[in-house]
């Protein structure tokens, strides 16, 4: 990580800054865990496509219809590229993370794990990577096994390992945690679930803004991510599938254009990456993505991650300094990936949100759609901050003083 003087920091902020017009500085956005700000080249682009290209792709032999089509495909290509997978065939868009993870819990689930089979996952899931598992092992007579963290949230590969078994068939976890910010070593336990006959399924959808995902290099058979946390629009997002894998697999939903012929006693389907893909697909989303990944290029992870640690870490030492406030997961910023979730003595995280809301800092409070590990945490709910590229030290200045006023505006002294 290239760190930066001050003055160059101050250019780098301006230069962001300037490149999202939602960001006039009338207000803090630290909620980038549930949706980010988009930028004004991926504004353009989803402008310039329904001002010069809208049509509906695969389907039109016209020039408006051919162009649509390129369009979309060309942004298949910048994701393939993006997360390097093997080939555009793997390549799937979809509507989210979520819609991403039920794809593969439909189809390679149901079509492969059978009674007596176990799924091993962790308690920091999101329940878009739980409920689906859940179902599926329900339907199926599968045992669904939860990893438990240690206290700093951190899996050790020893732990990991030790949750392997001749039944285990298919293991799912996510990248980076979305209330914790731990980043799970994918790349290990990908290869010891291999090792041990399982399929690894990965949930970039907290991953995918903060650091390098490569597909190839962390070994994994799945990968599910949503476009609008990685500054495109929302309504789209992608699974990445070993080919090998998505061509034995069943299709997820059934209609136009994910068929090769129609009979009316039944079809077949069509070649990948269309078998996944039925209806009339978000082209705008996906030019949308297409330009959103461009843009966290053209400033690259190398800034994006000195950048966020920069900030967890300026954020973390000051609300280690207030004794009524208490950081979920590790107390080292290294741990975090932007995202630092407390709890404040004697407020309820409704109320500090809605006393944030008042100094203008967007945060979010709740469970955060991970209430098992809420339990397993002892909090019903939390509050949380999270960090995109473009937030400043002036950001977390400001977080930090809201951050001191709330227990005097609730009474405490
Ligand atoms: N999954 C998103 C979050 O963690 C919505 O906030």
């Amino acid at each position: 990580m290239t760190e930066l003087s001050k003055a160059e920091r101050e250019a780098e902020d301006a230069r962001i800054l300037s490149d999202f017009p939602i960001l006039d500085g009338s207000f803090v956005y630290l909620d980038n865990g549930a949706t980010t700000q988009k930028p004004k080249a991926v504004l353009d682009a989803v402008n310039n496509y329904y001002l010069s290209m809208n049509a509906n792709p695969m389907r039109g032999l016209y020039k408006l219809s051919i162009a649509a089509t390129d369009a979309y495909e060309e942004a298949r290509d910048t994701v393939r590229s993006f997360i390097n997978a093997p080939s555009r065939e793997e390549i799937i868009f979809t509507r989210n993370a979520t819609e991403g993870l039920n794809l593969i819990a439909y189809t390679y689930g149901r079509a492969f794990i059978k009674e007596g089979d176990e799924i091993v996952i962790t308690i920091m899931e999101h329940h878009s990577n739980m409920i689906p598992w859940q179902q599926l092992c329900k339907e199926k007579g599968a045992k669904l096994t939860y990893i438990l963290p240690d206290e700093d949230g951190t899996i050790a590969e020893e732990k990991f390992r030790s949750y392997m078994n001749p039944h285990v068939k298919l293991v799912s976890m996510t990248h980076i945690s979305n209330v914790l910010g731990v980043k799970n070593d994918i790349k290990t336990f990908a290869r010891i679930a291999h090792e041990n006959g399982a399929v690894f399924v990965c949930d970039g959808a907290q991953s995918i803004p903060h650091t390098k995902v490569d597909v190839q290099d962390l070994d994994v058979d799945f990968l599910s991510f949503s476009g609008h946390k990685i500054y495109a629009p929302m309504g789209i997002g992608v699974v990445y599938g070993r080919k090998a894998l998505l061509e034995k697999m069943p299709p997820f939903l059934f209609g136009g254009e994910m068929i090769e012929y129609v009979t009316t006693e039944g079809a077949t389907w069509n070649e990948l990456p269309h078998k996944f893909e039925a209806g009339t697909v978000n082209d705008g989303g996906a030019v949308g993505l297409s330009a959103a990944i461009k843009y966290v290029n053209s400033i690259g992870f190398d800034r994006i991650e000195e950048r966020e640690y920069h900030l967890t870490k300026m954020m973390m030492e000051e609300m280690q300094t207030l004794p009524y406030v208490h950081i979920l997961g590790s107390d080292k910023p290294e741990n975090h990936h932007g995202i630092v979730t407390f709890t404040i003595d004697g407020v309820h995280p409704h109320d500090i949100a809605a006393i944030f809301d008042e100094h203008d800092v967007d945060i979010r409070a709740g469970h955060h759609c991970a209430q098992p590990l809420m339990k397993f945490c002892h909090t019903p709910s939390t509050v949380r901050a999270s960090i995109g590229l473009y937030n400043t030290e002036d950001d977390v200045i400001k977080f930090i003083d809201a951050l001191k006023q709330i227990r005097g505006e609730m009474g405490y002294k």
